[in-house]
This record gives C-alpha cells, structure tokens and sequence, in this order.
C-alpha cells in the first residue's frame, strides 16, 4: 500500500521560540515548568516547552488590558492597523518554507499540504482581515422624535483564544486576524501538542510592529492555562475550537463572568453522493473530504451516504484510492498521508476501529496501525455502516470513512440530519433541482454543492446545532470581536 516510513528528512527546520510571549517579551514559565512537544512521525521530542499556567495567564492578561486601554491598538488609525496586518502577512510570506516544514515537524501534516493548503490559507486569511480595517462601519437610524440615532463597533477588548492541534497556524490565523481587525488585543493559548508554529508567528507579528501587549501566548495544557484564561475576569470573550465535551466545560466555567463565547466544535458531516453525478468526481471529493489532513478535519465527510444504483461501483473505487494514498515521512514532498498527531488520537482511532468491526460493519481497506513507529493509521474504509453503529455517530477525528447506502431523496436528508452535530455537509449531483434542495433541507453551517472542503477568508464558516456557536471569517466573524454602541443625541 504504501512506501516507507521516514525515508530522510529534508530540511528540518530549526525550533526558534520555546518561551511565552507576555508584553512583547520572551519569557520563561513563573513556575518553571516546561512540557515535551513531540515529532509524531518519529515519536522524538522536537523541544521542551515553556509551559504556563494561571499565574502566566494572569500576567498576559494584564499586558493585553495594558495595551488595550492605553491604546496603541485599539486607537491607532484604522488603516495604520491594517497594514502592519498586511506586513504580518508579507513577513510570513517570506518565511513561508520554514513555516511549512515547522507545521509538518510539530503536527505531523504532508509538507506538501502546508506548502499548499495550510500556509496559503493563514497570508489569505490575514490580507482579507487586513483590508476591513478601515470599514469597520456603523449606521445612522431613523428614530422617533428630533433625535440623531447612529451606532458604532467598537473593538471587544481582551480576546482568549483557544485553539486546537488539527491547524495549527491556520487557527492562529483565523483567531488573530479578525481580533487584530477589530482593535481586540489577544492571549492565545495554542494546543499543547502543537505550540510551535504560533510562537514563530508570534515572533512574525513583534517584528512586522504589532506592538507589545497586543498578541500574548502562552503555551500550556487545557484544565491549567485554558481554564484559567477562560475564568479570568479580565477578558472579555473566548474563542474557542476544538472538542464539543470541552466547549461544556468553557461555557460552565465562562458562566461567572459572562463572557462572550464564539465555538468552533466537532462534526460527523453527511457527505451525500446520488447516481446522477460525475462518479468520478465524487470519489475524488469523497477522498479529500475525509482522508485530507488524516481525517483530523472538524468538517470531515465522514458519513458517506452513497444511493443504492452506484454504491458498489463507488466502494470499489473509492477503495482503490484509499489504498493508494503514501503514508511516510510528512517532510517528504511525495507523501500524501502522515501521523495521526499524537499516540492518544491513534488509540483513540484504533479503538473506533475495532468497534466498527465488533458491530459488523464491513472494512473494505485497511483496518490497522501502520508500522511500528509513528502515530500512523491505515486509510481506512468501512462499508454497510448502518445509523446507530458508532463509527457512524461519533467524531473519529482519523482517517476512517464510513460508508451508508441509501434509496432517495427523503431517506437520505431524515438521516443525514439525524445527528446532534451541524458543521458542514456536501450533495454530488447533476441536477440543479435536487442541490437546491438538498442545501435548503440539510441542517449544517455550511453545504458544498459538487466540492469539498472550499474555504475561503470571506466565506463565514461554524456549526448549527452542537457544531458551534458564531461564526468565524467573513464579515460575521469580524463582528464577533467587536460591540455596538448606540449613540442617541437630542436635537431640541
Ligand atoms: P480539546 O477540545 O480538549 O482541545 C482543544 C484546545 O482546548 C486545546 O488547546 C486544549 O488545551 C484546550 N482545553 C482542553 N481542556 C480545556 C479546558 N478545560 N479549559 C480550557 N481549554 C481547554 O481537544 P483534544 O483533547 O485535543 O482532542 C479530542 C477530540 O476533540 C478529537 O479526537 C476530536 O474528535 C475533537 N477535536 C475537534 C477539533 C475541531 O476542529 N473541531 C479540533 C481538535 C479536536
Ligand atoms: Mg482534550
């Protein structure tokens, strides 16, 4: 199926920051403390950590109040702010390779994706952010009486940002840009088995003239540093993606202070394939949509509805492909599949995987670990998944695609909404009717038409249901890190 694992490596790129970043200065844990962060290709510690906790926390939460108010930021002119957003963009830009190889290091993703996908996306992202700067607008409202009624966005304030391992730069991006927008400062704790490639940004972002105090990191592990930001009661909102367990928590925990809460949560997407579509085409959207980043996608099309006239025709290619993915060393430019990112998602998938088998579901290809180093798992396809079977209703976060025969039209939306989660959905046909219902009918943040896995920094993106709360890019995600102020003025 595939070629070796670690063939040699290219271009390892050297680890510049281990430190928190507080104030603009690099500094060690007040406790001391440092954490492992590990190559998962190779199971090696890349470098020990600066691992902080509340008392670091509360420290880059008062630099980030500091430069809130005293207004380097938020007050500078709107288009000054913009461009030292583009420069950020430009300066990652021109560090794009290191960057890349630094993301494959840490979280174990295909160079060939960072390069391509990853890196790409986060300067998209930024530029897009970048250009708002100035059209941050307010309306004049016609209200009763001899009055003048206008409203502003002002910038939020202190925003947590908390963030999972799947992306790891491109989270970054999605959190800081619009913040940085909006005139918000940041305290950003990154996930604790990916902290490098945002300390390297953070690095980006002193040196582009963001000025101290505006973006704060702090590495560090979920219940200690994530926590305690999310109950500081000096920041004013958390953003957070990751797991649906974990978002309970931050709400529990956010509850006292009444923070504003954006969600970014899990998924298990219906991905729906009927018999009038390019088959080709949707086997290859069917591969990318799951198997893209080894399945650790939040949209992963995970549930692959396919109608009952081209289902074996579809299991036996979509097989075949699966089969023929490379996995290996992520550095490796021809490698398509890496690690998992650490050894409790392997497990964790492993585990699904026997549970797949134990319920009778039937595995068409792979179905094990691969190799004996690294946290790799076989492309694996499973087929006549029914509804209830677990591999069918919970998140897999791993390259495990399941696969659900269906009748028609009716059936296959029931069953596709039938799930608490929302994020995203996608329909393979050629008749324009039938997408335009299916997009209408299928309750998801987002539904792709003949496409997976399109984003763009102008496309809003999040969940209904459990899926999120908010939104992030476009316009609705800006307007999440900022509050409206009404301004009436009597004119008598
Ligand atoms: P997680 O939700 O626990 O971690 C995401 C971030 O939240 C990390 O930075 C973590 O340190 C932080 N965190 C954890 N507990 C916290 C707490 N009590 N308070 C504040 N912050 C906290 O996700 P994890 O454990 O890394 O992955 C578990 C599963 O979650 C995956 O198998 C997958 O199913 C799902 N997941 C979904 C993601 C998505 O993009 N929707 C991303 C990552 C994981
Ligand atoms: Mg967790």
């Amino acid at each position: 199926m595939a070629t070796e694992i670690l063939d040699t490596v290219a271009d390892t790129p050297q680890v510049r920051q281990t430190q928190l970043l507080i104030d603009g200065k690099w500094v060690d844990a007040i406790s001391g403390k440092t954490f492992a962060t590990i190559n998962p290709a190779t199971e090696e510690v890349i470098a020990e950590v600066a691992e902080g906790d509340a008392a670091d926390i509360d420290l880059a939460v008062k630099a980030a109040r500091k430069a809130f108010e005293s207004g380097p930021w938020s007050k500078m002119d709107a288009r000054d702010r913009g461009r030292l957003i583009y420069r950020l963009a430009d300066l990652i830009e021109e560090n794009i390779e290191e960057l890349a190889a630094l993301e494959s290091l840490d979280n174990g993703k295909p160079i060939r994706d960072s390069r391509a996908a990853d890196l790409p996306l986060v300067i998209d992202c930024l530029r897009y952010y970048a250009g708002w700067a100035d059209k941050i607008e307010g309306t004049t409202i016609p209200i009763r009486g001899n009055h003048f009624c206008y409203t502003r966005r002002e910038p939020l304030g202190v925003a947590g940002q908390i963030i999972p391992w799947n992306f790891p730069l491109l989270m970054v991006a999605w959190k800081w840009a619009p913040a940085l927008t909006a005139g918000c400062t940041i305290v950003m704790k990154p996930a604790e088995q990916t902290p490098l490639s945002c300390l390297r940004l953070a690095e980006l972002a002193l040196e582009a003239g963001i000025p101290p105090g505006v973006i704060n990191v702090v590495p560090g592990y979920g219940p200690t540093a994530g926590a305690a930001l999310v109950k500081h009661p000096d920041v004013d909102k958390i953003a957070f993606t990751g797991e649906d367990a974990t978002a309970k928590i931050i709400m529990a925990d956010a509850a006292a202070t009444l923070k504003r809460l954006t969600f970014e949560l899990g998924g298990k997407s219906p991905n729906v394939v009927f018999a009038d579509c390019d088959l080709d085409a949707a086997v290859a959207g069917a591969e990318f949509g799951l198997f893209f980043n080894q399945g650790q996608c939040c949209c992963a099309g995970s549930r692959l509805f396919v109608e009952e006239s081209v289902h074996e025709e579809f299991v036996a290619k979509i097989a075949a492909k699966a089969a023929a993915r490379k996995l290996g060393n992520p550095l490796n430019p021809e490698t398509t599949q890496g690690p998992q990112v650490d050894q409790a998602q392997m497990e964790k998938i492993l585990s699904y995987i026997q549970k797949g088998t134990d319920a009778g579901a039937k595995c068409v290809t792979g179905g094990s670990r691969f190799g004996s180093k690294g946290y790799f798992v076989e492309p694996t396809i499973f087929d006549h998944v029914t509804d209830e079977m677990s591999i069918a209703t919970d998140e897999i976060f791993g390259p495990v695609l399941s696969i659900l025969p269906f009748k028609n039209m009716e059936e296959v939306v029931a069953r596709a909404n039938n799930t608490h989660f929302g994020l995203a959905a996608a329909v393979w046909t050629s008749d324009v009717k039938k997408a335009h219902l299916m997009a209408d009918r299928i309750k998801a943040g987002t539904v792709w038409v003949n496409c997976y896995d399109v984003f763009d920094a102008a496309a809003p993106f999040g969940g209904f249901k459990r899926s999120g709360i908010g939104r992030e890019l476009g316009a609705a995600g800006l307007a999440s890190y900022t509050e409206l102020k009404t301004v009436t003025m009597n004119l008598d």
